[in-house]
């Protein structure tokens, strides 16, 4: 198993490539915006390092990076993630920045998957991208601490359900706090790690308390 340092570190780019610019948002939105989708991606490194799927994070990271750039309003709306894969062909520095963060040509069928399927449902049985899938959904899912409404038995991954603590300190202590711009997953990463160590997940305290 790797740490989530480790799995942070195996997307080899610096924090101010890992989430999209205030700009590269259709809806300039404090809901789905910049700080929502940096706040998803530490969920998504955070989840990889505890279930051991590194080899979805680059994949993963694309995902995240991508999911939410389409949407046109705050509300409900099914078709933002298929908008958003589509919008990625117009966008060629991101996709050279995929390229420079280690996502594969053959890894596009899945990211497709992940963000079109992230605002129309669950994957069906057998559904071969079914776990990438699951990981944007619940890495997304956890930031829905900001709208009050996350009800953790949706949760897809048990040690998704242990982090729902930690999401909510990390909405509530970085949220309008940290300004959003270039470099905001730069600034957010640290704070996350020092709230990562004032609020354990269940599942890395060992039963005499220390820490795995
Ligand atoms: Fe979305
Ligand atoms: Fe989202």
């Amino acid at each position: 198993m790797k740490s989530v340092i480790e799995v942070r570190a195996s997307i080899p780019l610096a924090g101010d490539e890992l989430v999209p610019p205030p700009e590269l948002f259709w809806h300039p939105s404090t809901l789905h915006g910049q700080a929502h989708v940096a706040r998803v991606l530490v969920h998504g490194f955070r989840l990889v390092a505890a279930t051991g799927l590194i080899e979805e994070m680059p994949r993963l990271w694309a995902s995240v990076y991508l999911h939410d750039i389409a949407r046109r309003h705050d509300g409900h709306c099914t078709g933002h993630g298929g908008d958003a894969w589509e919008r990625l062909a117009t966008l060629p520095e991101v996709q050279a920045r995929f390229e420079r963060g280690g996502v594969h040509a053959d890894d596009y069928p899945a990211i497709r998957a992940a963000v079109t399927m992230h605002s129309l449902g669950e994957p069906k049985a057998g559904d071969p991208h079914a776990r990438l899938i699951k990981l944007l959904k619940d890495a997304d899912g956890l930031d829905r601490v900001r709208l009050g409404d996350l009800d953790s038995d949706y949760l897809r991954h048990a040690e998704a359900r242990g982090m729902v603590r930690f999401a909510q300190r990390l909405y509530g202590d970085t949220d309008h706090k940290l300004p959003t711009g270039p470099d905001y997953f730069a600034r957010l990463w640290p704070e996350a790690m020092r709230l990562a160590a004032l609020v354990p997940d269940p599942s890395s305290v060992r039963a005499d308390g220390s820490r795995t």
